[in-house]
């Protein structure tokens, strides 16, 4: 430990030397957090908003982008520097640090090394469901990915290729995200929670050179085997990738490798040389990140590298209030967005040490896993999604796991994935006695839009409800569907004035169309985030639910209409509605609403459990999709649309009005009626 924290002080002053301004901030930053530990969390509040240097670098960021953005670029190494920091000659399109070169895995691990913060830990692998903890510092870490680079480059990878890695949350899947940015390939991560045909989607869109996976992920209730749903994914893809490398698990049963299409990734990256940094262009990107959209079909998100190591950096103390060589532990997945940039990317820019956590927030083995993480590896600050939060509160409501453990270095949690809700977030705040702050994200941005920015001086404690005010680069605005702004605590849509800031996605891979109608058609101008919400009188943006049909599960986006495709595998199946219905722990979960084929004559409850099982086994088990229903018809629209947003609000007893558009406003007694019988709350007949 005292290791540890001479090279932390050291990589203070290193990264002084790196960002001019960052000691006179970080001075002011180590007076604000003693103070929030000494008495009551509550007395801080005014101090807080009278010190704010916030407005000033808010400002900064949307009158001259090109001048904020530019100093911030300067904490990244380049290999060449930038022409113009920002071309937004073809907006949406926006281009950031144009001519620039870089190399995003140099910034993560080369230049740490080459400073001298080799012997610092860049990775903990904390695994309860294995019984692992191991530290592998930035000299390990930059060694493995050397060699894993060349062996990618041996199967013939090249910058440009994409890479496919479908791994559970092992160091191997970051090192393997590391190694392509390291060649300039593009990786697309897959969340192992997936089922075969998902996987196979994405294979068939990225069209991979090479696979990386491994034998096996480990829930708390089974071992999933990776390879038979990886053949059956390449099996049903019309892309072939050229070899798959497998990593195979210690200790674990072993995967048996097709001799034709599999090589053993021990064996690889032991003969392979390391690998130098391929330098990309800023623009280039470093990464796939498919994610839930309206339709069955999943959008693919591009990340440019240069963009995206320059805000992340930026964010690990301004918005985080994180300093060099600090651990940072994120409670996400790799296969998520916050994954990418929170668990991987950030943290080791910033020269932090980050935590890579495989487990649950409850049951690996009790309610205290997350606070012991944090007492064990020193973690000063984290980030999970609210679920987590309703999970932990479930089974230790009084918080007697988390009094087991010290927790006076650890100084802020942070939440997002979903809206989180006034009871969750006031028992955090309570039992923790220390900022927990709500911020708000999606994939397509790569980084927060809303938060409290503890680097800059905001109010740790805003309102329970609230999701922050928008972080520096985000010009948010909330609109009518005119496009007039709302009123203060007015709900509208949420929308932010171009050009969307450096990290935020450059396009949609193979469908610019739908790039620009999905997100800067219905507000010309302005980026639509697809959320509701509002704006307070202080400013804070309130963030309360999504406007298209995309239901949020434990904070992971599911599309109505691929759950619905999936039910509609089901050969009994004329028609499926899915919508999502409150839940206590998952925020919300999918309820299927199934119209069956007339003279079917199969058992109703037979039906619903074999829909059941084929979403999950189209989707995956992530889906969560656990409840559906029999019902005689679906309320649709004159023009066929299924009127989702209408079973929603009657099935989570929201009191709604029929439109007039509705071809038959007969069908609402009857799922009443249904919704009645099924224990959701009774509303008596809807207004006509
Ligand atoms: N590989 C394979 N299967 C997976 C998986 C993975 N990586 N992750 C989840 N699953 C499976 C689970 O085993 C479960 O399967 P089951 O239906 O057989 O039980 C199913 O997918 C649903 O998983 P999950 O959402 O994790 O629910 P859970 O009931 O197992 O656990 C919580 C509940 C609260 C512990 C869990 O939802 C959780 O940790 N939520 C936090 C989410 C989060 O951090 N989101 C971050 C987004 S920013
Ligand atoms: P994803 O792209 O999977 O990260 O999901 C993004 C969506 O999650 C957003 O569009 C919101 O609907 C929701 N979300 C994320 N963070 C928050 C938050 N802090 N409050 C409310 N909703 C959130």
């Amino acid at each position: 430990m005292a290791k540890q924290v001479k090279l932390f002080q050291s990589l203070l002053k290193h990264s002084a030397r790196l960002q001019p301004n960052l000691k006179c901030k970080c001075t002011k930053n180590v007076i604000h957090s003693r103070s929030l530990h000494s008495g009551s969390i509550y007395e801080q509040k005014t101090s807080w908003s009278a010190v704010s240097t916030y407005d000033e670098a808010f400002r900064r960021s949307v009158e001259t982008p090109n001048e904020f953005w530019g100093e911030a670029a300067e904490n990244i190494s380049w290999f060449k520097k930038w022409d113009r920091v920002l071309d937004d000659s073809n907006s949406p399109h926006t281009r950031w640090f144009v001519g620039g070169e870089m190399n995003t895995c140099y910034n993560c691990l080369d230049r740490h090394v080459e400073k001298g913060f080799g012997d610092m830990n860049a990775i903990i692998y904390d695994s309860p469901v294995t019984n692992t903890v191991q530290r592998i510092t930035y000299t390990q870490l930059l060694r493995e990915v050397a060699k894993l680079a060349g062996a990618l480059s041996n199967l013939g990878v090249k910058k440009g290729d994409r890479v496919l890695i479908y791994m559970p949350m092992i160091p191997q899947a970051m090192a393997t995200m590391l190694a392509c940015a390291r060649l300039g390939a593009v990786h697309s991560l897959v969340f192992g929670g997936f089922a075969a045909k998902e996987l196979s989607t994405r294979i068939n869109h990225a069209a991979p050179k090479v696979i990386v996976s491994a034998s096996c992920g480990v829930e708390p209730n089974r071992i999933v085997d990776y390879k038979p749903i990886l053949e059956s994914a390449i099996a049903q893809s019309e892309h072939k990738p050229d070899k798959c490398i497998i990593y195979q698990r210690h200790g674990l049963e072993k995967a048996i490798l097709d001799p034709q299409m599999d090589v053993n990734y021990h064996d690889v990256v032991s003969a392979a040389k390391p690998h130098d940094c391929v330098p990309v262009l800023a623009t280039d990107p470093l990464y796939l990140l498919y994610t839930s959209g309206t339709t069955g079909t999943p959008k693919a998100i591009i990340r440019p590298n240069g963009g995206h190591a320059v805000v992340l950096y930026w964010s690990m103390f301004n918005s985080y209030g994180i300093k060099p060589g600090e651990v940072w532990f994120s409670g996400s997945d790799l296969g998520w967005v916050v994954g990418h940039s929170y668990i991987c990317y950030a943290p080791l820019l910033h020269g932090n040490t980050t935590v890579l956590f495989e487990g649950k927030p409850v049951g690996t083995p009790d309610p205290g896993t997350y606070w012991r993480v944090i007492h064990d590896h020193g973690v000063a600050a984290m980030f999970t999604a609210p679920t987590a939060l309703r999970a932990i509160r479930r089974e230790d409501p009084k918080g007697a796991y988390m009094k087991k453990y010290f927790l006076g270095h650890f100084r802020e949690l942070y939440l997002a994935g979903e809206h989180c809700d006034h009871e969750t977030l006031e028992w955090a705040r309570d039992t923790l006695q220390k900022p927990v702050i709500d911020h708000w994200w999606q994939t397509e941005t790569g980084s927060a839009i809303t938060c409290s920015n503890m680097g800059l001086g905001n109010n740790p404690y805003p309102p329970a409800g609230v999701a922050g005010k928008p972080v520096p680069g985000w010009n948010i605005k909330v609109l009518r569907q005119d496009m007039t702004e709302c009123d203060v605590d007015e709900l509208g849509i949420i929308v932010a004035k171009l050009p969307l800031p450096p990290c935020a996605m450059s396009g949609l891979y193979k469908n610019d169309e739908k790039f620009l109608s999905a997100y800067f058609k219905t507000f010309p101008g302005y980026y639509d985030s697809t959320d509701a919400g509002f704006i307070d009188k202080e400013g804070n943006i309130a963030v309360m639910s999504r406007v298209d049909d995309v239901i949020n599960v434990a904070g992971h986006r599911l599309s109505s209409g691929a759950l619905e495709e999936a039910m509609l595998e089901h050969p009994d199946l004329a028609e499926a509605a899915v919508v999502g219905v409150p839940d206590t722990l998952k925020g919300h979960v999918p309820l299927g609403l199934c119209v069956v084929k007339s003279g079917t004559k199969k058992h109703s409850t037979d039906i619903v459990k074999e829909v059941v099982q084929c979403v999950r086994d189209h989707i995956g088990p992530v889906a969560a999709f656990k409840q559906a229903v029999i019902v005689p018809r679906l309320p649709k629209t004159r023009s066929g649309k299924v009127a989702r947003n209408t079973i929603a609000s009657m099935a989570s007893g929201k009191s709604f009005k029929v439109p007039a558009s509705i071809e038959d406003p007969g069908v609402y007694p009857q799922l009443a009626a249904i919704f009645k019988q099924m224990g959701y709350v009774d509303l008596g007949e809807p207004e006509m």
